[in-house]
């Protein structure tokens, strides 16, 4: 089994993807060739956000943000510790300092109530992460960081096509920064990432960011870097794009399985009345993790662990001086999660399989 079957959604799409990536072949414009120009529209046309500027990865749509944002050293930017570790990683990147606020028990996404009173004359940023797939309090965050004109940066790297009250994420900010990486909801075929903005000016830089800072060929007015997507990346997304919704309602419908299977075991996902999830993970929370996953891993299932080590415990960021204990709900999900397989592909037999074998590693005195 695998944790995620891209391999079987090629086969499915493999005359889509096929025919898209021959067309950039015959055209041979790899560096912004005509499909980044029509994903650009596509994905702008989906969240309803004025622009979309397609790049090489979610962390280079995160640097970029933040660039635009005029973000520097000494800056201090609000974020979540319990995320991947790009999204702190290109805050201090940038020599700003990550603030980190706890996050809640049930979404995993940052406590919007503890937002405010981490907010200093220094804040720059408030950056929320839509952690699995789904949006934290995006209002709320919005309607704070506006009484203190703060912009909001949504690092939707997992959550492209989710709805936070029937609005997209990725248009829910000032800007709004995704990942195509090959695993996620929507996935390329290498690195690729995403800003969506309303704001005219804000694109514009954006676009400037990611092609060296150029405003035309060879005429440089700021620092940016090679940001830029692949034309091959656009092609393989524009054919995925397709399929996307139904896919989403694939994922969906499986979430609902897996809750079926395992609500009366463990703690499944909750999410929000006001949401939608896309699923980029469905996981769940054991007591003795590790030893689960070695059970689990023994019956031929793979899982993962998203994420282990909260960020203020990380070795790079021990300067900060935020012993274990700073962010009690971060710590404890690290300690607890664990995600299961779960991709539009999955067969009920195999969710099946997935289940029983969370409950025999349960079952496992090693595990209780
Ligand atoms: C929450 C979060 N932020 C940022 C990133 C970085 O995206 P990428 O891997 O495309 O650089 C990821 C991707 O793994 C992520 O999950």
């Amino acid at each position: 089994m695998d944790f995620i079957d891209l391999k079987t959604q090629y086969r499915k799409l493999k005359p889509s993807v096929d025919a898209r990536m021959h067309a950039v072949l015959d055209h041979g414009q790899y560096i912004l060739g005509p499909e980044v120009t029509e994903l650009e529209q596509r994905l702008a046309a989906r969240t309803g956000a004025k622009h979309c500027i397609t790049c090489a990865s979610g962390t280079d749509a995160l640097l970029m943000a933040m660039m635009a944002l005029g973000i520097g050293p000494g800056d201090e930017v609000i974020t979540a510790p319990f995320t991947f570790f790009a999204t702190g990683e290109m805050i201090a990147l940038l020599g700003a300092h990550p603030v980190f606020v706890d996050i809640e028990p049930d979404t995993y996404n940052i406590d919007a109530t503890q937002i405010e009173a981490a907010i200093t004359p220094r804040t720059r940023a408030i950056m929320p992460v839509s952690l699995y797939g789904q949006c934290a309090d995006m209002d709320a965050i919005q309607a704070m960081a506006d009484r203190h004109g703060i912009p909001v940066i949504e690092d939707a790297a997992q959550s492209f096509g989710a709805l936070y009250k029937g609005r997209a994420s990725c248009n829910l900010s000032t800007i709004g920064c995704t990942s195509f990486f090959p695993s996620k909801p929507l996935g390329c075929y290498g690195d690729g990432g995403a800003c969506f903005t309303n704001d005219d000016q804000i694109a514009r830089v954006l676009l400037e960011l990611r092609n060296h800072g150029q405003d035309r060929r060879y005429h440089h007015i700021r620092l940016g870097l090679n940001g830029r997507m692949d034309t091959l990346q656009a092609a393989v997304l524009l054919a995925k794009l397709e399929v996307f919704d139904t896919e989403l309602v694939a994922r969906s419908e499986a979430a609902t399985r897996y809750a079926a299977l395992l609500r009366d075991v463990v703690p499944t996902p909750q999410v929000k009345d006001d949401r939608t999830c896309v699923w980029a993970q469905y996981t769940i929370e054991v007591e003795d993790r590790d030893a689960v996953q070695q059970a689990m891993a023994e019956q031929g299932i793979p899982t993962a662990v998203h994420y282990p080590v909260p960020l203020h415990l990380q070795p790079v960021f021990a300067s900060m001086h935020l012993p274990e204990g700073s962010f009690p709900v971060s710590e404890r999900a690290g300690k607890r999660v664990l995600s299961l397989p779960m991709h539009p592909y999955l067969t009920p037999p195999a969710m099946q399989s997935v289940a029983s074998a969370v409950k025999a590693a349960l079952a496992q005195p090693a595990a209780r």
